[in-house]
């Protein structure tokens, strides 16, 4: 199996014939790190979008470690982090991180949402909703609940 991420001749046309993607060739080796840089509209996010299963090209190829899109999505090899932070609003913290292994019929291991709640530093705010969350100054504690009791 080859490794990394292929793209041969990727392409999308939307509608009538808007070009929003023409021809896209890349290659990475696995393990690597690629930034995609471009002016708004170029294509970056549909280029993105295809590779994660969420747009059809209209041309082209997509192979992630060997597999497309459609097996990266069934086998649960991508993971994406979207630009926005794409919470639900009527989920606590601990719901909302569940919700991708909801989705992917996933149960987490014992711990692992405390973990990652931990990790963002949002300790004891497990049952906030994130509404009740607030950004704070820098060099303080980045976020905090109002109501840290609230049900989950
Ligand atoms: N679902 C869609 N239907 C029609 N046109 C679309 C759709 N999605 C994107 N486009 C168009 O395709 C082109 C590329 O859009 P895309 O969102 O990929 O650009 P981008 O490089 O990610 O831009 P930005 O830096 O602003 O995020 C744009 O002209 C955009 O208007
Ligand atoms: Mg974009």
């Amino acid at each position: 199996m080859s490794g990394g991420i292929s793209v041969t001749g990727l392409s999308k046309t939307f509608g009538q014939g808007l070009i929003a993607v023409d021809g896209v060739d890349l290659r990475t080796p696995k393990g690597s790190f690629l930034s995609l840089l471009g002016p708004s509209g170029c294509g970056k996010s549909t280029v993105l979008r295809m590779l994660a299963g969420l747009e059809q090209p209209t041309g082209g190829e997509i192979r992630v470690n060997g597999e497309t899109p459609a097996e990266l999505r069934r086998s649960h090899h991508l993971g994406i982090a979207f630009q926005d932070s794409a919470l639900l609003a009527w989920r606590s913290v601990a719901a909302n991180i569940r919700l991708p292994l909801e989705v992917a019929g996933i149960r987490p291991e014992p711990g692992v949402v405390d973990d990652l709640i931990k990790l963002v530093g949002l300790e004891g705010f497990d049952k906030a909703r994130p509404a009740e969350l607030r950004r704070r100054p820098p060099g303080q504690a980045p976020l905090r609940a109002d109501h840290p009791a609230a049900p989950g």
